[in-house]
């Protein structure tokens, strides 16, 4: 598959199926996370990989949707501020590098015929809390994993601004 084709495979999953994610594939996952890039290649980044239901539960407090409990498997991507890089005028880029791994994987999920969902909209206090995050980390992207349940993807995935609106040559125009 081109990556064009893959992009657009990859969409909001917001229901799963009960079928479990077999190890492998969650491996292939993770390990295209682990492999991205990061500003001077600093790696600022923890996933943490909740599988236990009661676990999932747990989690679910801090972003509770019913659909959320039906992810066999819940990755937290967790950004190290104190490690990641910062520009001379103290721009952090935590965020960009956790963005880019969680990119990764879901490509690679999406590759694998697995869904996901960006989730950035929790209770990030109550998240620190369940996971027991030392200081330095911070919870900044949920991506439950699993099969999709292909009868409820969101036709948010087709609507996008087409080239003219967003692509600018040589320099700003309005
Ligand atoms: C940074 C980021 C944060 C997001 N947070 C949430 C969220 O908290 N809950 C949710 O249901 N979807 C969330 N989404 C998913 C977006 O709503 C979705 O990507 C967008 O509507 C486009 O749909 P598509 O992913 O199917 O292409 C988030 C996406 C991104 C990139």
């Amino acid at each position: 598959m081109g990556f064009l084709d893959l992009a657009k495979k990859r969409c909001s999953v917001r229901k799963f199926l009960s079928k479990p994610v077999e190890g492998e594939k969650l491996n292939y996952i993770l390990d295209c996370g682990r492999i991205a890039p990061s500003a001077v290649n600093f790696q600022p980044w923890v996933f943490i990989v909740v599988r236990e239901e009661e676990n999932r539960k747990m989690i679910s407090q801090a972003y509770s949707r019913e659909w959320l409990l039906t992810a066999p498997v819940i990755i937290i991507l967790c950004g190290d501020h104190q490690t990641a890089w910062k520009r001379a005028d103290g721009k952090d880029h935590t965020d960009i590098d956790i963005a880019i791994a969680a990119d990764h994987m879901t490509l690679a999920a999406a590759e694998l015929g697995l869904g996901t969902c960006w989730i950035c909209n929790f209770d990030k206090e109550k998240l620190i809390s369940i996971l027991e995050l030392p200081e330095n980390l911070e919870p900044i992207v949920m991506l439950p994993l699993g099969y999709p349940d292909e009868s409820v993807l969101s036709d948010r995935h087709l609507k996008r601004k087409g080239m003219e609106e967003i692509v600018k040559h040589e320099k700003y125009k309005p």
